[in-house]
């Protein structure tokens, strides 16, 4: 396993803006990409990671919101329900957060890194975890939802 440079929107914004292939060939380079991608998730800290935000524009994301580690290969979203407001960041866009408005509760279909399929049912921080990281699929960015602007974090500001 090795750790990846998460990209970052100051510097790759571009990059992040490009839509992800589907991943066709679930190989050892698919299964090395996943376990880097979890490491790097792990050491960052944070709570998901997708394969564009360490340049590989692949439909893979990996999750874990303190429940286990969630691989989820060419995801698609089946259906959401409700509404509610999330403070959301991400690790492309260090150092702030912001409100946004997102599903409360979402279905997903994905294939893991044996090409199974498999369906996923998500609500609160796994929910939003899911959306957000399959968004990065499509250069989709939280901060294009955001509502009232980005907000430097706290933790930064005291340092
Ligand atoms: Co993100």
């Amino acid at each position: 396993m090795a750790l990846r440079k998460v990209l970052d929107m100051e510097h790759y914004e571009k990059e992040l803006r490009r839509k992800s292939r589907t991943v066709e060939k679930f190989d050892q380079r698919l299964a090395s990409l996943l376990d880097d991608m979890a490491e790097t998730m792990y050491a960052a800290p944070g709570v998901g990671l997708a394969a564009p935000q360490v340049g590989i524009l692949r439909k893979a994301v990996v999750i874990d919101v303190g429940e286990g580690l969630v691989e989820l290969v060419n995801p698609q979203i089946l259906r959401t329900e409700g509404e509610r407001e999330w403070t959301e960041g991400c690790l492309s866009v260090p150092g702030y957060w912001g409100l946004t408005k997102r599903p409360e509760k979402v279905w997903v279909r994905a294939q893991n890194r044996n090409g199974e399929w498999f369906e996923k049912e998500g609500e609160d921080m796994f929910g939003l975890a899911m959306i957000h990281e399959i968004e990065h699929l499509d250069g989709i960015l939280y901060v294009d939802h955001v509502i009232g602007g980005l907000q430097p974090d706290k933790a930064d500001e005291e340092e």
